[in-house]
């Protein structure tokens, strides 16, 4: 399988997926990474790993439906089977989303449905919950709101503060987001309509 891997920044969930092709246990390959910021630290990791990489700036595009065409041709140039969104910071037009239907996941660091948005683990922390989390999900229109497939919990310690849990959820995303990329390698994972299916069995 061919993917393709959006990222803005780190790029450490990209970095486990790197590893995860390497090691046989996706069975794909990563056939392009493209960062809308040229100083995304993910670049590294991708030319380190001997991948193809492409800065897309947002910046010179009228608007987000400009840029979001302009990103799905660069995207289409490697005809890919599956498009993962590893951090990247931006909301995608309907249009973008409807083309990549039931092959675009991304990453949450939230038990969603909880704490869709940003800062999600000050609000975890704010709200002194005693457990928070991370989700992988296909997506559609609704920001972080499309089917979950996966979720990992961690526990919220009194001392905790955004950044210690973040290393913590952080951890759990490096788990989950390879395993689901394995399945949707592996042709067992789909997403029909609002429902991801796992082997046929809705998740
Ligand atoms: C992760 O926390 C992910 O859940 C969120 O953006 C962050 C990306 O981290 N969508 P990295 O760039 O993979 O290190």
């Amino acid at each position: 399988k061919s993917i393709v891997v959006l990222i803005s920044g780190s790029g450490s969930n990209l970095q486990a997926i790197i590893d995860a092709c390497s090691s046989g246990f996706i069975p794909g390959r990563i056939s392009a990474v493209i960062a809308n910021k040229a100083n995304a630290y993910g670049l590294v990791r991708a030319n380190e790993a001997g991948l193809s990489t492409q800065v897309l700036s947002h910046k010179t595009y009228k608007d987000r439906e400009q840029y979001d065409i302009a990103l799905a041709d660069a995207i289409d140039q490697h005809q890919p089977d599956l498009v993962v969104l590893a951090g990247f910071m931006r909301i995608l037009t309907p249009a973008f989303v409807q083309r990549y239907h039931g092959r675009l996941l991304n990453i949450h660091p939230s038990l969603l449905p909880k704490y869709q948005g940003l800062h999600t683990h000050q609000r975890a922390i704010d709200n002194n919950d005693s457990e928070h989390g991370c989700s992988v999900h296909f997506v559609t229109d609704e920001l972080d709101g499309g089917p979950v497939v996966l979720q990992a919990k961690v526990p919220v310690f009194s001392d905790d503060d955004a950044e210690s849990l973040a290393e913590r959820v952080h951890e759990q995303e490096h788990r989950i987001y390879p395993l689901v990329v394995r399945w949707f390698c592996q042709n067992r994972l789909q997403q029909h309509a609002d429902q991801a299916r796992l082997d046929g069995q809705v998740l």
